[in-house]
């Protein structure tokens, strides 16, 4: 089988944006191995309806990566409008932050079709497509009306909220529906499969069964298939890190010291505001803990263009500084608060230093960085995860130290209780973890999903059910710059 893997982001990334980790950097070298061939966005913008829609294609292993300028008058619209604006805050449970205008939509769909023109570059009687993430929920209905007939997957890397959440997303019918002509659904956890399930039986009369579901375009299977790290290769990364100028220079600064460390991208799903919140908190109501435990929080500026995003990072530095002006001392910062990306190696280091993780979230599809966190540990003497109960990772590292990221003053507690948790639990804690990370890798949720994939084209022809109504068509217009409520 030959397997196109799609994303938006690619391990590339955008000159203008500084790749930190995430998830094109963790499944860079399963794709690169598995002989895949990787399309995504340049991160560049074109105009007007060129011939060849591929800026670059590079030899990625045994495979390759093609790389595509998105069509210039949508992607405002498809990037910050309705996938970052609409989809990402409801697929988040925060329906009071979703904004999406109909051209926003309509760019959405332009690109899905765009993107499904340009696989076809990719079509073979062996090919299968693997789409991941929300900004293409609605390519595999794309690729049917183009007459693809291969295998076609999707894969979820945020949660799924409940109906009531997604029914506050615009056309939100349309696109579920139109979700139905992947062969193949996976998202991290049983929750969000359970919410999904009961999405389809609520809003579209549609029942699964073993968790199939027909619709007309025939049968989808729906599963859970939670995201690994390569943890053995992440722990060696670690164990070198710890001589970089960056990780020794931060050893150095503090002076023995307890580190707590915080490395999310600046997104509102973080629960930044909530973590601070409670550090500020824990110096209050344990003030023997100043000057001995220090926080490094690392907060990487993402979609900026957003006005949710721009808010947060101007609540989050006046808060920072506020904790620090209350907590700090001449010669003691609380809070060392950094607006930038590091390395996947830097990173690596830093965690290793800090006797606490902290992964907060408010809600999360999985979080990888709890998981490198643990990964980068020292066998000898751990440090402690604090980790959000609603991470996807909560499901299998549930040794960590898992809190409520509402609960301010518990999170606090428990923040204290990391810091000075005996060598003995710290040990116990962190190995449980690395079995379950060792025994879940990356690779191992890549080939679980390709193997299932392979495995649809064994259900045969779908019988359609008679209620099921053919998509709504949207209106197809050209899209003019219109008000966008960013
Ligand atoms: O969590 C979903 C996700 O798409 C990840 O796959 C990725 O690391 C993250 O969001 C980054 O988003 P963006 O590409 O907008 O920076």
């Amino acid at each position: 089988m030959k397997l196109v893997v799609v994303s938006n982001r690619v391990a590339r990334g955008n000159a203008n944006e500084p790749m930190t980790g995430g998830l094109a950097a963790a499944l860079l070298p399963v794709v690169e191995k598995s002989g895949a061939i990787w399309v995504g966005s340049s991160g560049r913008v074109r105009d007007g309806a060129q011939k060849e829609p591929f800026a670059e294609i590079e030899a990625l292993g045994a495979g390759a990566l093609a790389m595509l300028d998105l069509p210039a008058a949508h992607y405002g619209g498809y990037y910050e409008g309705f996938a970052n604006s609409a989809l990402w805050p409801a697929l988040h449970s925060r329906a009071d932050l979703i904004r999406a205008s109909q051209d926003d939509y309509l760019s959405y769909r332009e690109v899905n079709a765009f993107m499904a023109r340009a696989l076809l570059r990719f079509q073979k009687p062996d090919a299968a497509f693997w789409i991941q993430d929300y900004h293409f929920l609605a390519l595999g209905a794309e690729l049917r009306d183009l007459g693809v007939t291969v295998p076609v997957g999707f894969f979820l890397h945020t949660p799924w909220p409940v109906r009531a959440v997604m029914e506050g997303v615009p056309h939100h019918r349309e696109l579920i529906e139109a979700m139905l002509a992947y062969d193949l659904i996976g998202f991290q956890t049983q929750d969000d499969c359970e919410n999904f399930l009961e999405y389809l039986s609520s809003c579209l009369g549609l029942e699964s069964e073993d968790g199939v579901v027909i619709s007309r375009y025939g049968k989808s299977r729906i599963a859970v298939f939670p995201i690994g790290i390569d943890a053995e290769k992440f722990a060696l990364h670690a164990a070198k890190a710890v001589s970089h100028p960056d990780v020794s220079r931060l050893r150095r600064s503090l002076n023995g010291e307890k580190l707590a460390i915080g490395v999310d991208r600046l997104d509102y799903s973080k629960g930044l505001i909530n973590r601070i919140n409670a550090f500020d908190r824990m110096w209050t109501l344990q003030p023997a803990l100043a000057r001995t435990a220090s926080l490094l929080q690392i907060a990487t500026p993402s979609r900026g263009a957003i006005e949710a995003y721009g808010n947060l990072q101007n609540e989050l530095a006046k808060l920072v500084s506020d904790v620090n002006g209350r907590h700090g001392e001449v010669d003691w910062t609380p809070i060392r608060y950094l607006n930038k990306g590091f390395s996947q190696t830097v990173l690596a280091g830093l965690y290793r230093t800090a006797q606490v993780g902290v992964v907060t979230p408010l809600h999360d599809g999985m979080n990888l960085v709890a998981k490198e966190y643990v990964a980068a540990q020292n066998p000898a003497d751990p440090g402690v995860l604090v980790l959000s109960k609603f991470a996807g990772a909560a499901d299998e590292l549930d040794t960590a130290l898992l809190v409520n990221p509402h609960d301010i003053d518990g999170m606090a507690r428990t923040i204290a209780t990391a810091l000075s948790m005996p060598l003995s639990e710290r040990r116990l804690r962190w190995e449980a973890m690395m079995d379950k990370l060792r025994n879940h890798t990356i690779q191992q949720w890549f080939a679980d999903f390709v193997e299932a994939l392979q495995a649809t084209q064994a259900y045969g022809p779908a019988a359609v059910p008679a209620m099921m109504e053919p998509p709504t068509l949207w209106p197809l217009r050209s899209v003019n710059s219109g008000v966008r409520y960013h």
